[in-house]
């Protein structure tokens, strides 16, 4: 058997080269995973330019990872070597911290980053903290899993966590990795759904995936037709632009709540007089649990809800990660390897 495996890392700043290592051995409550596929989300921007707080250099990027267990520590009963399993960005709390003993687990101050504080998924192999996997039904294919595991987890989570009712107007403000899942789950939840992009190249797709209207950003004034509407219960900005996000509150019913999920560079612009005058509010949400990622596969599967991905070999990882930044992807980015 083979001692070494190929991984993608991060050598320096902007770097992503192919290099050899040595198969480590899962360390105690980890397993070690034989990666067949991880998907390229926009956060791994903040390992290959550095600028994620805590990161050191080397570092091997991914959090959309799929692929089957092949050891695992003596400690580790939950599992059994063969089960297809995933991981995404939070994989394992510390379970002392304040909010992990109040149960928010997502929340951990101490939490273990795949892609950030360990070694993710841009690999052949990756070793993963038990208490942080979760498990991939046989109706989905490891590529397909995989964005699902981060752009899905995100998306699925924030809406159904929202307080929202069937029927209620719900927009989704851009429509990438994050924004195209984003669609689908608010149309299977029940939602009446807005797309909310730029330009008009995404809007047959965005009615495609589900969206009853999409509204062009760019020729459009959004918060506008919102009202024209009723006013939109939940507006879920997935873009990398902050900017674009504060205006769209006054897009809100009263009582709506703007949900962020991106997490642009700039700051968010805020007028006070549409959250006062009307109980707006905004607040950010943290993709989710294991647990919560094995309930967004079994929503996907139960309502055949799936990523548009497209493939390539994890050598050409560099290529991958450009094509996402460049906002060519449709729309999803998913490294796979021979497994
Ligand atoms: N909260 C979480 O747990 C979580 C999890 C995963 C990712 N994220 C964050 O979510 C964001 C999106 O990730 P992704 O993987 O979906 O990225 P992506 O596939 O690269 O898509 C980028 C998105 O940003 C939008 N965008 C880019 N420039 C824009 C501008 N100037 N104005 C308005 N929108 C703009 C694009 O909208 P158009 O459709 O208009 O082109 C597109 O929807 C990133 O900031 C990422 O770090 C957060
Ligand atoms: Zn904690
Ligand atoms: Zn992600």
């Amino acid at each position: 058997m083979a001692t070494t495996y190929k991984a993608v890392e991060v050598s320096a700043p902007g770097i992503l080269r192919v290099v050899e290592r040595t198969i480590p051995e899962p360390g105690p409550g980890q397993v070690r995973i034989r990666v067949e596929a991880c998907g390229v989300c926009h956060t791994d921007a903040a390992t290959v330019t550095g600028i994620y707080p805590g990161l050191s250099l080397p570092r091997v990027p991914g959090h959309e990872v799929i692929g089957r267990i092949e050891a695992l520590s003596s400690g580790v009963s939950r599992w059994k070597i063969g089960q297809r399993v995933g991981v995404g960005l939070i994989a394992g709390e510390d379970g002392v911290c304040e909010p992990c003993r109040r149960g928010d687990t997502v929340n951990c101050q101490n939490p273990v980053v795949s892609g950030v504080s360990v070694d993710g998924g841009y690999a052949e192999v990756m070793i993963a903290e038990a208490r942080g996997i979760s498990l991939v039904p046989d109706e989905l294919t490891s590529a397909e899993a995989a964005p699902l595991l981060c752009a899905g987890i995100t998306t699925y989570n924030a809406l159904r966590n929202a307080g929202l009712r069937g029927g209620d107007l719900v927009a989704v403000q851009g429509i990438g990795g994050l924004g195209h899942l984003g669609v689908q789950f608010a149309r299977h939840l029940g939602f009446r759904t807005v797309a909310i992009g730029r330009g008009r190249e995404k809007e047959k797709l965005a009615k495609d995936l589900g969206a009853h209207l999409y509204v062009d950003a760019v020729a459009e004034d959004v918060a506008a037709v919102l009202q024209r509407m009723g006013g939109a219960r939940a507006i879920l900005a997935t873009g990398t632009s902050g900017s674009a996000m504060g205006s769209l509150v006054s897009g809100l019913a009263a009582r709506g709540k703007l949900i962020v999920v991106g997490v642009p560079q700039d700051q968010i612009q805020l007028n006070a007089f549409p959250l006062v005058f009307g109980g707006r509010s905004i607040y950010g949400s943290l993709t989710g649990t294991p647990i919560d990622g094995e309930d967004t596969l079994a929503f996907s599967v139960l309502e055949n809800i799936r990523p548009m991905i497209e493939t390539v070999p994890l050598e050409e990882a560099a290529d991958a990660y450009a094509r996402m930044i460049q906002g060519k992807a449709r729309f999803r980015m998913v490294l796979v390897t021979g497994q």
